[in-house]
């Protein structure tokens, strides 16, 4: 790092958890396949007094995929312990399977519920007058829906009734596109779901300049099925058909702002800012051509393409983990312990016309293999994911299952060893089984890790780590960031505090020499539900005594912790780490502004509110 490079400047606050690992075991449940019983032919417990009516009964008539229902319920015998299932599609199957993981006790019916919530929630009179009223948000996933009605708690479900059938008007439109970063640095992938297989329509991204010329993208379909799953629950109970993924690779795109890199000058002057913005974004529909030559359409979204590597404009990028999803209407679902995960989508939301691309590093939708959770994940980050590159990483809850090449053997996957994640989102990976990738976005190289698959030296994951950090032009490119879910480097975590290791055994041991010979100034991480930042360190001592701006040689990385997206927050060690040089026990995520090449701005953001100390500007 020859040159000066400030870094940082800290809107300080960071850190958070490890919910680390579900310690999980699978019981013996046998081989259960789904009862394929309809729900009325299998439960004696029917009650025809308990009366439910779901409205509207037809969702989404003018095109939307999200949209709220109204169930009203009346019981003759009220209890606390009435609760109400969300089901997709409507003809669940009701028998009750053994629960598969020790540590959820949640509703063991075979077919698991989108999500569920207790008839006494919105109505705190409903005991004594046995009447309720719920809203629940549903979202277009390809099948119809219905409400069943359940006494006994969740521990031993009895269903007593079940709704009408609530229906999207079209249940296959295709939904939730995600923008990611191609191979090469001109061009953008788009992935998107839909219930159109290849042998009912061709899918493609028409795209182009707003008013411009429009260009046609195909895309490639894949889809999975049962047998795609490692293990229980996502090959039991958890199932879902996936419907269709699709990614179209939109290429030769230009970099962004052609007007403000001085191309064209007098050009760009003589413009309206109008016409400027309709320069700058692109702008989509996702399509499927039917075989008899009719059209069905997404709705329209709009980007912008990155920039070229090296390019000297401003660019901001944000980075978290351990986000997960949760449900605006305050119901539950199975792993339910991210409630952090709506604040920083809604404050990513709020503030996304100054950020250029996210960066997701692991334990992404918090699934667990319950598949139905995917489609919610990607329903919730649309709005973000449909305009800036959603970039991720594998995480333990993407990938880990005995047996199946993770590099730890634990449960944390819910049998989905990785095919949901690698299939519901690109990235630009060379195999995308296997999750390291490396990818620019004009002053940044970022080399991103996966550290569910072994990366110590010798192994291809390494020499792809020195490769990445070894052919990048640090005079062009000098913001050189590593990104890993597990911490690779150094966290004060009470788990890692706990096991004495600090961090990930064997990371930053393996891992240092190539940060120290690359000059990597920052790695971000995940796993852990905090926020903490080091002093820039080398071989467990602090190299640089500057807490909060930075000039000249770190002789060291700084390792910062941000998996505060949303799940559970992490606890600290009590323990006075020497290295540590922030704490922050909240939600939150990271963002690193490029201001030109040399000088980054460093900001770790809380997700409750938004606040940010711009300490330091050159
Ligand atoms: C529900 O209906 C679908 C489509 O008709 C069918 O394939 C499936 O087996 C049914 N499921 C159950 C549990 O009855
Ligand atoms: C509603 O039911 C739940 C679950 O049994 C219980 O924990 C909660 O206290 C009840 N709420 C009210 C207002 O009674
Ligand atoms: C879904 O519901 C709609 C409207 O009630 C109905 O026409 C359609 O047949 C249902 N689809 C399935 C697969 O049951
Ligand atoms: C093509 O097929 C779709 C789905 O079956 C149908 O809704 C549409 O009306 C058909 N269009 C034409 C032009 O026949
Ligand atoms: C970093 O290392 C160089 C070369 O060893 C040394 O000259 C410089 O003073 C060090 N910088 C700091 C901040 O310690
Ligand atoms: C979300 O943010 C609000 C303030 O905007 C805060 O009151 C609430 O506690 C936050 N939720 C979580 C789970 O942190």
């Amino acid at each position: 790092m020859g040159r000066a490079k400030g870094v940082v400047g800290w809107v300080g606050f960071a850190v958070w958890l490890l919910v680390a690992s579900f310690v999980q075991r699978v019981s013996s449940h046998g081989k259960q396949p789904l009862a394929r019983i309809a729900i009325h032919e299998t439960v004696s417990a029917l009650d025809a007094r308990v009366n439910m009516k779901a409205s509207p009964s037809i969702l989404g008539a003018r095109g939307e995929n999200v949209e709220w229902v109204l169930l009203e319920y009346s019981s003759p015998n009220p209890t606390n312990d009435d609760w109400i299932g969300v089901f997709s599609p409507a003809n669940f199957s009701a028998s009750t399977c053994l629960p598969e993981h020790r540590y959820v006790i949640k509703p063991r019916l075979c077919s698991a519920p989108i999500k569920y919530q207790y008839a006494n929630y919105s109505s705190p009179a409903y005991v004594s007058t046995g009447k309720g009223s719920l809203k629940f948000q549903l979202i277009n996933q390809r099948s119809n829906f219905s409400f069943a009605f359940f006494s006994g708690g969740i521990d031993k479900p009895k269903l007593v009734a079940v709704s009408n059938t609530i229906a999207f008007a079209s249940p296959k439109a295709p939904v939730y596109p995600r923008l990611a970063q191609g191979k090469e640095w001109n061009e953008m992938t788009l992935t998107w779901t839909s219930g159109y297989g290849i042998a009912e329509a061709e899918p493609f991204v028409e795209w182009g300049h707003e008013g411009g010329e429009k260009m046609r993208s195909p895309a490639g379909t894949l889809t999975f099925d049962r047998r795609s799953m490692c293990a229980a629950p996502a090959r039991t109970v958890g199932w879902r058909d996936p419907g269709f993924i699709h990614t179209s690779f939109l290429k030769e795109l230009w970099p962004n702002s052609v007007c403000s890199l001085g191309i064209n000058e007098n050009l760009c002057q003589s413009r309206s800012e109008f016409e400027r913005l309709k320069e700058i974004f692109l702008g989509y529909p996702l399509g499927h051509k039917l075989f008899n030559s009719s059209y069905i359409w997404s709705h329209k979204y709009r980007f912008r393409a990155s920039p070229f590597p090296g390019q000297n404009s401003l660019q901001r990028v944000v980075i978290f983990g351990d986000m997960g999803k949760d449900e605006v209407d305050g119901s539950n679902e199975y792993f339910n312990f991210q409630r952090g995960s709506l604040n920083t989508t809604y404050q990513l939301l709020k503030d996304l016309d100054i950020i250029d691309m996210v960066f997701h590093i692991g334990d992404i939708s918090y699934a667990i293999g319950y598949l139905s959770q995917w489609d919610q994940f990607t329903a919730q980050v649309e709005p973000i994911a449909s305009r800036v590159p959603y970039m991720i990483a594998s995480g333990n809850h993407e990938r880990d299952w005995p047996g199946t090449g993770s590099f730890y053997g634990n449960l944390d996957s819910g049998g989905e060893c990785g095919v949901l994640a690698e299939t519901m989102f690109y990235v630009p990976a060379e195999n995308r089984a296997k999750f390291w990738y490396s990818t620019d976005y004009g002053m940044f190289r970022f080399c991103i890790a996966d550290t569910e698959h072994d990366w110590r030296e010798g192994t291809d994951q390494y020499k792809f780590i020195e490769h990445c950090l070894a052919s990048v032009d640090q005079q062009k490119q000098p913001w050189l960031i590593f990104l890993a879910h597990r911490v690779l480097g150094y966290s004060s975590d009470k788990l890692y505090a706990e096991k004495g290791s600090f961090g990930e055994p064997m990371g930053w041991e393996s891992l240092q020499k190539l940060w120290q010979k690359y000059k990597v100034d920052i790695a971000i991480y995940g796993h852990v539900h905090n926020y903490e930042r080091t002093c820039p360190i080398y071989q467990n001592i602090c190299t640089n005594e500057e807490k909060s701006y930075y000039k000249g040689a770190l002789n060291g990385t700084i390792h910062i912790v941000a998996g505060g997206g949303g799940a559970t927050l992490s606890e600290f060690t009590s323990l006075q780490t020497k290295w540590s040089s922030f704490k922050d026990y909240d939600y939150g995520f990271v963002k690193l502004t490029a201001l030109d090449q040399s000088n980054l701005l460093f900001e770790c953001k809380k997700s409750s509110k938004w606040k940010s100390l711009r300490l330091f500007q050159n």
